[in-house]
């Protein structure tokens, strides 16, 4: 309990964790409350939904999204849509905050001019995890990747461009970000289960945001 609290009011720092990959450790939290109110009313809007993988296995995360398109997994593989399949209403706007904070972020690592068009929204509980993967299905990989950490903190697996790749483990808190573009657009990533543990905003809960941009569908 004591590490928690002394790794939660650590000071924003970054570290380089692959060809221009890197995390901005704490970034996200001087506008907290921006993303806690926000993630929490596009939650309430879309609610958070087991997806299942192309192979029929259920998710454990639970996923909803924003903005103009967001990423599905279904028996039929994984896609990008613009509209929810549960209320087939366009997915809720991307807050300009989730935009603007994303685009001053990849830009300290590198990106210039980063516009995400799509964010997924995913909830992790105790015991929920991640297999490795590469995000492939963007039909643009020019842009690099955003992903932003809150509530209970997670191991993240960063790879590299194949799925054997020897992995390296990072732990990810509230207000972590990562940032991965170029050289490792297509790294393999992942996150394993998550450990019971207790936020002040979030419970025992894990929100990641993954703010990307999508070409097509
Ligand atoms: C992802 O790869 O889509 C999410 C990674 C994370 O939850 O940190
Ligand atoms: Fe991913």
């Amino acid at each position: 309990m004591t590490i928690d609290l002394f790794d939660d009011n650590e000071q924003p720092h970054m570290e380089q964790i692959g060809p221009e990959a890197f995390i901005f450790y704490r970034s996200a939290n001087h506008i907290e409350h921006i993303f806690t109110r926000e993630i929490r009313r596009l939650l309430q809007v879309e609610p958070p939904r087991q997806m299942r993988t192309p192979s029929g296995l259920p998710m454990s995360v639970l996923s909803s999204a924003c903005g103009s398109w967001g990423w599905q997994s279904s028996e039929n593989g994984y896609s990008y849509t613009d509209a929810s399949p549960i209320s087939n209403k366009q997915w809720p706007q991307m807050p300009s905050a989730f935009k603007d904070f994303a685009a001053q972020i990849a830009a300290q690592a590198g990106f210039a001019n980063f516009s995400p068009n799509s964010c997924l929204i995913n909830c992790y509980s105790v015991g929920s995890k991640l297999g490795l993967h590469e995000d492939r299905d963007e039909g643009d990989f020019s842009q690099p990747i955003v992903s932003l950490s809150f509530g209970i903190p997670a191991i993240f697996l960063w790879g590299g461009p194949k799925r054997n790749d020897k992995v390296k483990r990072f732990r990810l808190c509230h207000g972590d970000v990562v940032v991965w573009g170029g050289q490792s657009r297509r790294y393999y990533h992942g996150v394993s289960q998550i450990k019971s543990g207790c936020h002040e905003s979030w419970g025992s809960k894990r929100i990641n945001l993954t703010l990307r941009y999508v070409e097509r569908v």
